[in-house]
């Protein structure tokens, strides 16, 4: 069996480019620019409503077991990154501390994490889409804009919208510092918006009962389950994404405290921007109303509920400009894992080729889209976010044991950052993960199961023997 335990060393993990160091540039205030900006994604438009549906007003408390949670993983992650500055992220950390067979299953669950989560990207954009289409007038049928698990037939926008940032990537588009920037920008006046004009509805009574449906996880019936942890287990989408902030490490004057500040400082902004919003939105509005706009703009309805009927359009079109480049980064992303999964041996080369013409995975981007598009055409929001979940918090927890065995096995190991108190923010980010994963329905559960047993099956047939250590 030790073709499971085998390990890459760390130093030829690094050795594709360990020679050549970026220039150190980036400071805490941009670290927090690009940790924002690579956060606050779909998650907090789309998910308030279905979360404050399984929670009631406590979905507050559900985005501050989130934020609490990222915060000790994206340390973890920092330490890791300084360490082995090259794509990959989980999957090479893992790769070189817990052994391939752990990494292999890491690798396959950030398949879900990147591809499953841009397919939820892409069915959030619908429904603001969706909002903008209707307001215009355009009398589209309801079986064109959900897909079969919501009611409808098929949710085109989102397939469109997939289908073009595929396009965009196999033609070899990539986001710009400038270009992230404006987004960024875009994403929040949209929230700043939200809140200045539902602000004023604000009423206290709203708040009670505060937690309704209680503080565990219990079956809705639908797919999802009721309770703080229920819902906590859906909007941690909306916290993913920093794992940007911790590969900026190399790039990062006097990192042990930049890295510190930046990754502290961009999750409890974005935590903070969360809370404050979930906290308008309940406030401003029965959660019993705007929870049912599943699938779609909870905030937009708010908005257009209490008769801000052109801001709720502006907030629209903000998500509509802004967020496809969510989907570009975590397609994007997807690209890398499986390139460097097919440079380490484990999946097939010919799959990652990088065409001659275009400089890019062709095929790889390819495939990826139709899935993409595939589960955005048929599947319900709350569905597919639950499955990218499970995918990313298997991604932490191996993260966080990563960070922990290296500390035991290698301590004198030099790091560039290390994570504060690690025997604490390790374990209570391993538990936490874990934590939300039992506030996952079964459902979710058991398919992680069954990928991850594809996956090994896979590993067994083919990775196993074609792996570059094998053949070492
Ligand atoms: N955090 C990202 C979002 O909310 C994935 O869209």
């Amino acid at each position: 069996m030790s073709f499971i335990t085998r390990r890459k060393t760390i130093e030829a993990s690094v050795a594709p480019d360990g020679s050549q160091r970026l220039k150190a540039t980036l400071s805490w205030p941009h670290l927090i620019a690009i940790g924002v900006g690579a956060i606050v994604g779909t998650g907090i438009y789309t998910l308030t409503g279905i979360g404050a549906g399984l929670a009631g007003p406590a979905v507050i408390l559900s985005f501050l077991l989130c934020g609490a949670i990222c915060a000790c993983a994206a340390f973890c992650y920092a330490e890791m990154a300084t360490m082995i500055p090259v794509a990959g992220s989980a999957y090479t950390y893992s790769y070189a501390v817990l052994g391939e067979g752990l990494a292999w299953i890491v690798g396959w669950s950030l398949v879900l994490e990147y591809t499953v989560a841009a397919a939820a990207v892409a069915v959030g954009w619908s429904g603001h889409a969706e909002a903008l289409m209707v307001g215009a007038g355009w009398a589209i049928p309801n079986s064109l804009l959900h897909g079969l698990a919501s009611g409808g037939l098929v949710n085109l926008p989102a397939v469109v919208i997939a289908g073009i940032v595929t396009l965009l990537l196999i033609a070899g588009t990539r986001e710009s510092a400038t270009l992230n920037i404006v987004l960024v920008l875009i994403k929040l006046s949209a929230l700043v918006l939200f809140v200045a004009l539902a602000a004023r509805s604000f009423d206290p009574a709203l708040f009670h009962p505060f937690a309704p449906y209680g503080f565990g996880a219990t079956p809705d019936g639908h797919g999802s389950n009721f309770g703080v942890l229920g819902a906590a287990a859906i909007v941690f989408f909306a916290f993913y994404g920093f794992d940007t902030v911790s590969t900026a490490a190399e790039e990062t004057k006097n990192p042990s405290r930049n890295l510190t500040i930046g990754i502290l400082g961009s999750m409890a902004l974005c935590t903070a921007i969360y809370v404050v919003v979930a906290t308008v939105a309940v406030g401003a509005m029965s959660y019993k109303l705007f929870s049912k706009t599943h699938d779609a703009a909870p905030l937009v309805f708010i908005l257009q509920s209490l008769g801000h009927g052109d801001a709720a359009r502006i907030v629209a079109a903000c998500v509509v400009i802004a967020i496809p480049s969510v989907i570009l980064v975590l397609m994007y992303g997807q690209s890398r894992i499986f390139f460097v999964m097919a440079r380490d041996g484990l999946l097939p080369q010919r799959l990652a080729a990088v065409s001659a013409k275009r400089g890019t995975p062709v095929l790889m981007t390819a495939l990826t889209g139709l899935v993409v598009m595939a589960m955005a055409a048929t599947m319900d929001l709350g569905q597919i976010v639950q499955l990218a979940n499970v995918g990313t918090l298997c991604a932490f927890i191996a993260v966080a044991a990563s960070m922990l065995a290296l500390r035991v096995r290698d301590p004198n190991r030099p790091r560039v950052f290390r994570t504060p108190l690690a025997w604490l923010v390790g374990p209570f980010c391993i538990l936490g993960c874990l934590y939300l994963v039992a506030g996952l329905p079964r459902f979710t559960q058991w398919w992680f199961l069954e990928w991850n047993a594809i996956g090994l099956a896979v590993y067994f047939l083919y990775g196993m023997r074609a792996s570059k250590l094998a053949r070492a």
